[in-house]
Protein backbone atom coordinates (compact mmCIF):
# COMPACT_ATOMS: atom_id res chain seq x y z
CA UNK A 1 0.00 0.00 0.00
CA UNK A 2 1.57 3.62 -1.13
CA UNK A 3 1.35 6.45 1.52
CA UNK A 4 -1.77 7.77 -0.76
CA UNK A 5 -3.47 5.06 -0.91
CA UNK A 6 -3.04 4.38 3.16
CA UNK A 7 -4.51 8.43 3.83
CA UNK A 8 -6.83 7.92 1.31
CA UNK A 9 -8.20 4.65 3.59
CA UNK A 10 -7.96 6.92 6.90
CA UNK A 11 -9.92 9.82 5.35
CA UNK A 12 -12.72 7.52 3.81
CA UNK A 13 -13.02 5.85 7.18
CA UNK A 14 -13.50 9.11 9.06
CA UNK A 15 -15.76 10.86 6.46
CA UNK A 16 -17.82 7.60 7.16
CA UNK A 17 -18.60 8.40 10.41
CA UNK A 18 -18.89 12.23 10.68
CA UNK A 19 -23.14 11.72 9.41
CA UNK A 20 -23.58 8.35 9.77
CA UNK A 21 -27.21 8.18 9.54
CA UNK A 22 -29.54 8.39 12.23
CA UNK A 23 -32.99 7.51 12.60
CA UNK A 24 -33.90 9.57 15.23
CA UNK A 25 -32.74 13.50 14.49
CA UNK A 26 -35.56 15.15 13.25
CA UNK A 27 -33.41 16.83 10.56
CA UNK A 28 -32.00 12.48 9.62
CA UNK A 29 -32.93 13.49 5.87
CA UNK A 30 -30.55 16.28 5.71
CA UNK A 31 -28.00 14.17 7.03
CA UNK A 32 -28.43 11.69 4.70
CA UNK A 33 -27.94 13.92 2.15
CA UNK A 34 -25.06 15.38 3.31
CA UNK A 35 -23.33 11.67 4.09
CA UNK A 36 -24.72 10.43 0.52
CA UNK A 37 -22.48 13.27 -1.11
CA UNK A 38 -19.60 12.97 0.77
CA UNK A 39 -19.21 8.74 0.99
CA UNK A 40 -19.81 8.57 -2.90
CA UNK A 41 -16.17 8.31 -3.40
CA UNK A 42 -13.84 10.85 -4.95
CA UNK A 43 -10.49 10.29 -5.44
CA UNK A 44 -9.66 12.76 -1.78
CA UNK A 45 -6.98 14.68 -3.21
CA UNK A 46 -7.30 17.76 -1.48
CA UNK A 47 -7.78 16.08 1.96
CA UNK A 48 -4.84 13.58 0.94
CA UNK A 49 -2.51 16.81 0.47
CA UNK A 50 -3.29 18.19 3.83
CA UNK A 51 -1.72 14.95 5.64
CA UNK A 52 1.43 15.16 2.98
CA UNK A 53 1.91 18.37 3.87
CA UNK A 54 1.34 17.88 7.88
CA UNK A 55 4.24 15.24 7.48
CA UNK A 56 6.36 16.91 5.07
CA UNK A 57 6.47 19.59 7.47
CA UNK A 58 7.20 17.60 10.68
CA UNK A 59 3.64 17.62 12.06
CA UNK A 60 1.60 14.69 12.78
CA UNK A 61 -1.17 13.09 10.64
CA UNK A 62 -3.20 12.10 13.10
CA UNK A 63 -3.97 15.68 14.15
CA UNK A 64 -4.67 16.65 10.74
CA UNK A 65 -7.14 14.59 10.02
CA UNK A 66 -9.62 16.96 10.94
CA UNK A 67 -8.59 19.52 8.82
CA UNK A 68 -8.39 16.89 5.79
CA UNK A 69 -11.86 16.24 6.30
CA UNK A 70 -12.68 19.88 6.74
CA UNK A 71 -11.62 20.33 2.87
CA UNK A 72 -13.10 17.16 1.35
CA UNK A 73 -16.59 18.44 3.19
CA UNK A 74 -16.21 22.19 1.46
CA UNK A 75 -14.89 20.16 -1.68
CA UNK A 76 -18.22 18.25 -1.49
CA UNK A 77 -20.26 21.19 -0.78
CA UNK A 78 -18.53 22.81 -3.73
CA UNK A 79 -19.76 20.15 -6.65
CA UNK A 80 -23.57 19.70 -4.75
CA UNK A 81 -23.62 23.01 -5.74
CA UNK A 82 -21.83 23.10 -9.38
CA UNK A 83 -23.97 20.18 -10.41
CA UNK A 84 -27.47 21.74 -9.14
CA UNK A 85 -29.90 22.64 -12.50
CA UNK A 86 -28.87 26.44 -11.77
CA UNK A 87 -25.22 26.46 -11.88
CA UNK A 88 -23.91 22.97 -14.85
CA UNK A 89 -26.98 20.74 -14.73
CA UNK A 90 -25.17 17.84 -14.27
CA UNK A 91 -26.92 14.29 -13.13
CA UNK A 92 -24.41 11.99 -12.52
CA UNK A 93 -21.28 12.66 -9.86
CA UNK A 94 -19.24 10.01 -8.09
CA UNK A 95 -21.05 7.74 -10.72
CA UNK A 96 -24.31 7.72 -8.68
CA UNK A 97 -27.14 10.72 -9.80
CA UNK A 98 -26.22 13.88 -7.98
CA UNK A 99 -27.27 15.14 -5.02
CA UNK A 100 -29.97 16.58 -5.93
CA UNK A 101 -31.54 13.89 -8.34
CA UNK A 102 -31.57 12.16 -5.10
CA UNK A 103 -32.71 14.72 -2.40
CA UNK A 104 -34.49 17.74 -4.64
CA UNK A 105 -32.69 21.00 -5.09
CA UNK A 106 -33.58 22.51 -1.63
CA UNK A 107 -31.81 19.39 0.27
CA UNK A 108 -29.12 19.46 -1.99
CA UNK A 109 -28.81 23.61 -1.21
CA UNK A 110 -29.29 22.56 2.56
CA UNK A 111 -26.95 20.02 2.22
CA UNK A 112 -24.18 21.71 0.55
CA UNK A 113 -24.56 24.95 2.95
CA UNK A 114 -24.24 22.55 5.76
CA UNK A 115 -21.22 20.63 4.93
CA UNK A 116 -19.67 23.98 4.26
CA UNK A 117 -20.54 25.29 7.90
CA UNK A 118 -19.46 21.93 9.52
CA UNK A 119 -16.12 22.58 7.53
CA UNK A 120 -15.43 25.28 9.29
CA UNK A 121 -16.87 23.88 12.59
CA UNK A 122 -14.50 20.96 12.32
CA UNK A 123 -11.14 23.06 12.09
CA UNK A 124 -12.38 25.50 14.85
CA UNK A 125 -12.80 22.50 17.20
CA UNK A 126 -9.55 20.61 16.16
CA UNK A 127 -7.08 19.75 18.31
CA UNK A 128 -4.33 22.11 16.78
CA UNK A 129 -3.16 25.45 18.84
CA UNK A 130 -5.90 27.57 18.81
CA UNK A 131 -3.88 30.25 16.86
CA UNK A 132 -3.05 27.49 14.36
CA UNK A 133 -6.82 26.54 14.46
CA UNK A 134 -7.69 30.22 13.44
CA UNK A 135 -4.54 30.05 10.59
CA UNK A 136 -6.44 27.20 8.84
CA UNK A 137 -10.41 28.82 9.01
CA UNK A 138 -9.02 32.02 7.48
CA UNK A 139 -7.21 29.79 4.60
CA UNK A 140 -10.27 27.85 4.04
CA UNK A 141 -12.44 30.78 3.81
CA UNK A 142 -10.10 32.80 1.73
CA UNK A 143 -10.83 29.33 -0.58
CA UNK A 144 -14.61 30.01 -0.81
CA UNK A 145 -14.87 33.11 -0.96
CA UNK A 146 -15.16 35.94 -3.14
CA UNK A 147 -11.41 35.46 -4.45
CA UNK A 148 -12.00 31.80 -4.54
CA UNK A 149 -14.61 29.13 -5.30
CA UNK A 150 -17.43 31.40 -5.15
CA UNK A 151 -15.71 34.25 -7.24
CA UNK A 152 -14.65 31.44 -9.97
CA UNK A 153 -18.22 30.02 -9.94
CA UNK A 154 -19.40 33.42 -10.92
CA UNK A 155 -16.57 33.95 -13.83
CA UNK A 156 -17.39 30.16 -14.74
CA UNK A 157 -20.99 31.01 -15.17
CA UNK A 158 -20.60 34.37 -17.11
CA UNK A 159 -18.46 32.20 -19.38
CA UNK A 160 -21.65 30.30 -20.88
CA UNK A 161 -22.99 33.87 -22.14
CA UNK A 162 -19.82 35.82 -23.58
CA UNK A 163 -16.44 35.35 -24.46
CA UNK A 164 -13.94 35.74 -21.58
CA UNK A 165 -10.18 37.03 -22.09
CA UNK A 166 -7.12 34.77 -21.06
CA UNK A 167 -6.44 36.43 -17.90
CA UNK A 168 -10.25 36.01 -17.08
CA UNK A 169 -10.02 32.09 -17.84
CA UNK A 170 -7.20 32.14 -15.28
CA UNK A 171 -8.92 33.99 -12.69
CA UNK A 172 -11.45 31.46 -13.02
CA UNK A 173 -9.36 28.58 -12.91
CA UNK A 174 -7.04 29.89 -9.92
CA UNK A 175 -10.13 30.80 -8.00
CA UNK A 176 -12.85 28.17 -8.95
CA UNK A 177 -10.04 25.26 -8.45
CA UNK A 178 -6.96 26.01 -7.40
CA UNK A 179 -7.91 28.11 -4.27
CA UNK A 180 -8.80 24.67 -2.28
CA UNK A 181 -5.47 22.72 -3.71
CA UNK A 182 -3.62 25.78 -1.89
CA UNK A 183 -5.75 25.75 0.81
CA UNK A 184 -4.81 22.29 1.28
CA UNK A 185 -1.62 22.12 1.31
CA UNK A 186 -1.44 25.49 3.69
CA UNK A 187 -3.28 24.07 6.17
CA UNK A 188 -1.31 20.70 6.22
CA UNK A 189 1.40 22.75 6.82
CA UNK A 190 -0.47 25.66 9.46
CA UNK A 191 -1.48 22.13 11.29
CA UNK A 192 2.88 20.91 11.30
CA UNK A 193 3.33 24.29 12.59
CA UNK A 194 5.42 25.45 9.72
CA UNK A 195 7.49 28.97 9.11
CA UNK A 196 6.60 31.29 6.53
CA UNK A 197 9.14 29.64 3.49
CA UNK A 198 7.71 26.80 4.23
CA UNK A 199 3.45 28.10 3.99
CA UNK A 200 4.70 29.85 1.14
CA UNK A 201 6.52 26.82 -0.70
CA UNK A 202 3.02 24.88 0.20
CA UNK A 203 1.12 27.62 -1.25
CA UNK A 204 2.81 27.74 -4.53
CA UNK A 205 2.41 24.19 -4.74
CA UNK A 206 -0.70 23.99 -4.22
CA UNK A 207 -1.77 26.71 -7.00
CA UNK A 208 0.91 25.09 -9.42
CA UNK A 209 -0.54 22.24 -8.59
CA UNK A 210 -4.70 22.79 -8.85
CA UNK A 211 -3.95 25.29 -12.37
CA UNK A 212 -2.68 22.01 -13.79
CA UNK A 213 -5.55 20.32 -12.09
CA UNK A 214 -8.04 21.98 -13.72
CA UNK A 215 -7.09 22.36 -17.15
CA UNK A 216 -6.76 18.46 -17.26
CA UNK A 217 -10.54 18.30 -15.51
CA UNK A 218 -11.57 20.52 -19.01
CA UNK A 219 -9.33 18.09 -21.39
CA UNK A 220 -11.34 14.81 -19.48
CA UNK A 221 -14.29 16.51 -20.25
CA UNK A 222 -13.72 16.27 -23.76
CA UNK A 223 -11.61 13.03 -24.35
CA UNK A 224 -12.87 10.58 -21.00
CA UNK A 225 -15.66 8.37 -20.55
CA UNK A 226 -18.47 8.60 -18.51
CA UNK A 227 -17.16 5.28 -17.10
CA UNK A 228 -13.54 6.54 -16.28
CA UNK A 229 -14.87 9.93 -14.37
CA UNK A 230 -17.99 8.74 -13.07
CA UNK A 231 -19.46 12.00 -14.28
CA UNK A 232 -21.29 13.44 -17.87
CA UNK A 233 -19.18 13.67 -20.68
CA UNK A 234 -18.60 16.46 -23.38
CA UNK A 235 -21.00 18.85 -21.22
CA UNK A 236 -18.58 21.49 -21.23
CA UNK A 237 -19.01 22.07 -25.16
CA UNK A 238 -22.69 22.12 -24.97
CA UNK A 239 -22.62 24.52 -22.16
CA UNK A 240 -20.42 26.61 -23.72
CA UNK A 241 -17.98 27.18 -21.08
CA UNK A 242 -14.48 28.94 -21.58
CA UNK A 243 -12.14 26.60 -20.56
CA UNK A 244 -7.93 26.24 -21.70
CA UNK A 245 -9.57 24.02 -24.01
CA UNK A 246 -11.72 26.27 -26.00
CA UNK A 247 -8.92 28.99 -25.87
CA UNK A 248 -5.67 27.04 -26.79
CA UNK A 249 -7.09 23.53 -28.25
CA UNK A 250 -6.35 20.58 -26.64
CA UNK A 251 -2.91 20.24 -28.59
CA UNK A 252 -1.46 23.24 -26.75
C1 LIG B 1 -13.83 17.88 -9.47
O1 LIG B 1 -12.83 17.60 -8.56
C2 LIG B 1 -14.07 19.33 -9.52
C3 LIG B 1 -12.96 20.08 -10.10
C4 LIG B 1 -12.38 21.03 -9.46
C5 LIG B 1 -12.51 19.81 -11.44
P1 LIG B 1 -12.26 16.13 -8.41
O2 LIG B 1 -11.88 15.58 -9.76
O3 LIG B 1 -11.18 16.14 -7.38
O4 LIG B 1 -13.53 15.32 -7.89
P2 LIG B 1 -13.63 14.07 -6.90
O5 LIG B 1 -13.48 14.61 -5.53
O6 LIG B 1 -12.53 13.09 -7.25
O7 LIG B 1 -15.00 13.52 -7.15
C1 LIG C 1 -15.76 22.58 -10.78
O1 LIG C 1 -15.45 22.80 -12.12
C2 LIG C 1 -15.27 23.61 -9.90
C3 LIG C 1 -15.91 23.63 -8.59
C4 LIG C 1 -15.64 24.58 -7.78
C5 LIG C 1 -16.88 22.63 -8.15
P1 LIG C 1 -16.25 21.85 -13.09
O2 LIG C 1 -17.66 22.28 -13.22
O3 LIG C 1 -15.46 21.67 -14.34
O4 LIG C 1 -16.19 20.47 -12.27
P2 LIG C 1 -16.87 19.13 -12.77
O5 LIG C 1 -16.26 18.82 -14.12
O6 LIG C 1 -18.35 19.36 -12.82
O7 LIG C 1 -16.44 18.13 -11.72
MG1 LIG D 1 -18.75 24.02 -12.99
MG1 LIG E 1 -19.42 21.02 -13.25
MG1 LIG F 1 -15.18 19.85 -15.39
Amino acid sequence: MTVIEKYKEMIDNELEKLFAPSDSLPQKRLIEAMNYSLTAGGKRLRPILVLLFSKAAGGSVEKALPLACALEMLHTYSLIHDDLPCMDNDELRRGKPSNHKVFGEAGAILAGDALQAEAFGIILRSEIPFEARVACAEALAAAAGVDGICGGQQLDLEGEERELSEDEISFLQSAKTASLFVAACKIGAIAAGADEKKLEAACLYGASLGAAFQIRDDMLDEISSEAELGKTIGKDKREGKKTFMTLFGGEK
